[in-house]
């Protein structure tokens, strides 16, 4: 770990005006998550065109189920890890301004953080299609899914975004203030591949914020939009830096 690196990130969010993070898969992958697209990610198992498109919910959501049954296992049994620990202690301090994330897990409200923008959904509820009955996902239990509507019993999507539907409204506006007017952007296990959401660090960037990359390798953003990388575990950097910020406050 490059503790050099993790001295100037503490710096540079103990001065910021306004520090707000934008988390991918890679920081879940500690709570036993996997990610989409390294070499255990979900995508290598499921074709994202046949399993993760709106068209394919549409088609075949039994087939679409498979997976998201094997998602809703793993998120039931996560819990947060040290990264989104050390973000929602960030926010306790008043150095965290906001949280905007693209997964689905729950994991950062379940850390303690106040502020989250759920740019990609959650899997907290999910929908009937067909006569748009709403359930509560966290209610569910393993032998629940796949889950159907009590009304009509079709199968039930989950409220996250698949491809190729909008991202939902509320979470465009949130996270284009907080990427608008934020000073810095803490960007962490994401391999920045996917848009809109990819945008949200470049917009930063184009409006002077300073870009902290974490991420177990580098990334499309790094050293065109970051201004620097700290590479490894976020549990592992998220949780030195929260240190040496406290060691720099004088404990
Ligand atoms: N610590 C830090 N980084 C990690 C860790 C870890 N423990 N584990 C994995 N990573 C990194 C990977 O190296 C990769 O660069 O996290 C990144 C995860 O990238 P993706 O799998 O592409 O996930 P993400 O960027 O969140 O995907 C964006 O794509 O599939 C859709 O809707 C889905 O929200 C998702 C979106």
């Amino acid at each position: 770990m490059d503790h050099q690196l993790i001295q100037r990130a503490a710096k540079d969010i103990l001065h910021s005006k306004k520090t707000v993070a934008f988390t991918g898969a890679g920081i879940s992958v500690e709570s036993g998550i996997p990610d989409f697209r390294s070499a255990q990610g979900l995508w290598r198992k499921y074709d994202p065109n046949e399993y993760a498109t709106i068209y394919a919910f549409h088609s075949n959501p039994e087939k679409v189920w498979l997976m998201l049954k094997e998602m809703f296992q793993l998120i039931m049994k996560a819990k947060p890890n040290a990264a989104h620990i050390g973000l929602a202690e960030l926010e306790r301090m008043g150095l965290l301004a906001s949280v905007i994330t693209q997964n689905v897990d729950g994991l950062h409200q379940a850390a303690g953080n106040t502020k989250v923008i759920e740019f990609h959904g959650s899997h907290r509820t999910l929908s009937c299609l067909k006569c748009s009955q709403k359930i509560d996902g966290t209610t569910l239990k393993m032998e629940d899914l796949p889950a159907r509507c009590s009304r009509c019993s079709s199968l039930l999507k989950p409220d996250v975004v698949f491809f190729g539907e909008p991202i939902p409204w509320e979470a465009q506006v949130m996270s284009s203030k907080e990427s608008n007017s934020c000073t810095t952007m803490l960007v962490i296990g994401t391999s920045a591949e996917v848009y809109p959401a990819a945008s949200l660090p470049i917009n930063a960037k184009e409006r002077g914020a300073t870009i902290i990359e974490v991420n177990l390798e580098p990334t499309s953003l790094t050293d065109q939009i970051s201004d620097y990388l700290i590479c490894g575990s976020a549990g592992e950097i998220i949780s030195d830096i929260v240190e040496e910020i406290k060691k720099v406050r004088g404990g």
